[in-house]
């Protein structure tokens, strides 16, 4: 069904705070007046949410102050009253024990922010990884029009003439260290390449992810993705969303409008070209589960499969998202998913148009930044579900950055019982390893670490870096940031700490890998393992108060989107009216 706009003018929700003249609006207007604004403001004109995850402790973000003031001239230029609200940021270089933890905490806060305060619509300014579905996630249960803006990514980096990466090269250099190729005084160099100017990673890690699932999924205005942080297109980009939020208000234009299911098969479709992070799949299950709409790991499997990936960026390929902006940015992306047959073209944006009107004119500037399908980086580039006895509920592995080779692998497990236990043990000349062997941590799941880690990408062991192997098979219930590569299973559902068959391999166990039958398998007989878990204690308990027992006792599994159980669903904007 087209999207039919709202009749206008109608009455707002803010002028249940601001219209009238009882004792609550005089109050409610007497007070935001201590600032400064006009009368005409408070006249029911849309009241727009600048939602700012500004902070200094997350650089990534650091620059939002400059782009919230664009969103402002956008908004006032088009009739509405701009108010910049500032929302909890996680910082993915900074939260301890893992930015992951506050995910669901800060989508919390911002769903209440939104529900319980005088706005009419939000424009979500966001950057760093966590920070974009968050707010999606908290927009979706709230139901307010809402439009994303991205802060962009860093300009490249450049290290002794070689691109460097974020997050990429610091895996590289820090494995380089350990196999005696780089010295740490280098590697002290490098580190001053690696951060040239604001903005998020210059990767297609999980930040550079999140924004393009954002346009793919059609909340933020055609184009946005790619711009760096520093180009004044960015800023003119925030302008316009500012002008664009207004409108969406006057026609009623809400997330659950966009955020349908061939929505969500676009942005895994695109999720696939782009060699997009796997974060990106337990993002995407919990904003699915906002807004209602019923998605599966297994729809990110079968969405995926026919996708090459054509985007040539780090970590699967070999540049950063300026040349990607360059090149025509995510358009391009999109036009070309649209042009195989692999685009639901009609599916409505932010823009009151289809997504196939917003791409259908894009052009490619650089053939080997995108590139034609005969030279895709992986003719299957989605992200594959693994299953078998070692994750009944799936596990994910992402093609474009694992090795050919070690596809289809069988293997000695050498096991980590925590992050911890893998610390202590790997750099150790007399572990009991080699490149054949199948590493295996435990108990870095949502529950586990607590928090779900990006520690899956494990580093290998020093001895066998030295041999010149850059890569193994990996196994874990943890995350790996989307920077990161290597033949790395992650998100082993259930996880070890809540008694999935993960907690009790053993050292010695063989382990088989079988991508192209989607099989992970651990090879003792049934009732063996039935024998194990049985005997198979918790290891951790719930903790006994706060935020971390909350998180405890109600995340879900990777599997579903490791939300909080409570939190599922669309609550809706209504609020009881309060008086004083
Ligand atoms: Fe913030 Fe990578 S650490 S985007």
């Amino acid at each position: 069904m087209p999207f039919k706009p709202a009749p206008w003018p109608r009455r707002l929700r803010s002028q249940e705070w601001f219209g009238g003249a009882s004792k609550d609006a005089i109050y409610r207007r007497a007070w935001m007046k201590n600032q400064g604004f006009p009368a005409d403001l408070f006249d029911g004109r849309p009241v727009i949410g600048i939602l700012n995850t500004y902070s200094e402790l997350n650089p990534c973000n650091a620059h939002l102050h400059d782009l919230a003031q664009r969103v402002k001239h956008g908004v006032y230029e088009a009739g509405g009253f701009p108010v910049d609200v500032p929302v909890f940021s996680v910082s993915e270089s900074g939260f301890r024990p893992t930015a992951m933890m506050f995910r669901n905490l800060a989508a919390m806060a911002v769903e209440e922010t939104i529900r319980g305060q005088q706005m009419d619509g939000v424009v979500c300014l966001v950057g760093c990884d966590k920070t974009t579905p968050s707010l999606l996630m908290g927009a979706a249960s709230v139901d307010l029009p809402a439009i994303m803006v991205t802060g962009g990514p860093m300009l490249n980096g450049y290290y002794r003439g070689e691109r460097v990466g974020s997050g990429t090269h610091l895996w590289k250099f820090s494995e380089a260290v350990k196999a005696g190729q780089m010295t740490e005084k280098e590697f002290l160099e490098a580190e001053a390449s690696m951060s040239r100017s604001p903005g998020s990673c210059n990767t297609m890690g999980t930040a550079s992810t999140m924004a393009s699932m954002a346009e793919a999924l059609g909340m933020a205005l055609s184009g946005n993705a790619a711009i760096p942080a520093v180009d004044s297109r960015r800023r003119m980009m925030a302008q316009l969303t500012g002008r664009r939020i207004v409108q969406m208000v006057k026609d009623d234009l809400k997330p659950s409008d966009i955020l349908t299911r061939e929505a969500f098969q676009n942005a895994i479709r695109t999720n696939a070209a782009i060699g997009g992070s796997t974060n990106a799949v337990i993002h995407l299950l919990a904003i699915a589960g906002r807004v209602g709409v019923k998605l599966t790991l297994d729809d990110w499997d079968a969405w995926g499969r026919d996708v090459p990936t054509i985007v040539n960026l780090m970590p699967s390929g070999k540049y950063l998202m300026e040349e990607f902006f360059y090149a025509g940015g995510l358009p391009v992306v999109l036009r070309r998913l649209g042009e195989a047959g692999l685009l639901n073209r009609d599916a409505l944006t932010v823009s009151g148009r289809t997504m196939w009107d917003e791409v259908k004119d894009a052009l490619n500037h650089n053939e080997d930044v995108i590139l034609p399908a005969e030279r895709a980086l992986t003719r299957s580039g989605g992200i594959v579900v693994l299953r078998g006895n070692l994750a009944p509920d799936g596990a994910v592995l992402k093609p474009s950055a694992a090795t050919p080779a070690l596809m289809k692998h069988r293997g000695r497990a050498v096991v980590f019982e925590d992050i911890d236990d893998y610390k202590a043990k790997i750099s150790r000349e007399d572990l009991d390893i080699d490149e054949t062997c199948v590493m295996v941590l435990k108990n870095c799941g949502p529950k586990g670490y607590p928090g779900m880690a990006e520690v899956g990408n494990m580093g290998l062991p020093p001895k066998v870096l030295r041999k010149g192997i850059t890569d193994m098979v990996r196994i874990s219930d943890a995350r790996m940031s989307g920077t990161a590569y290597g033949t790395v299973v992650l998100h082993t559902s259930p996880e070890a700490a809540a008694g999935g068959p993960l907690a009790v391999v053993r050292d010695g166990d063989m382990i088989e890998l079988d991508v192209p039958n989607r099989r992970l398998h651990l090879d003792i007989t049934e009732a063996e393992l039935r024998a194990r878990l049985a005997a198979w204690k918790p290891p951790v308990a719930s903790p006994s108060g706060g935020y971390a027992k909350l998180f405890h006792d109600h995340v879900e599994q990777a599997s579903t989107g490791a939300d909080f159980d409570f939190l599922k669903g669309c609550r809706g904007n209504a609020v009881a009216r309060e008086s004083h």
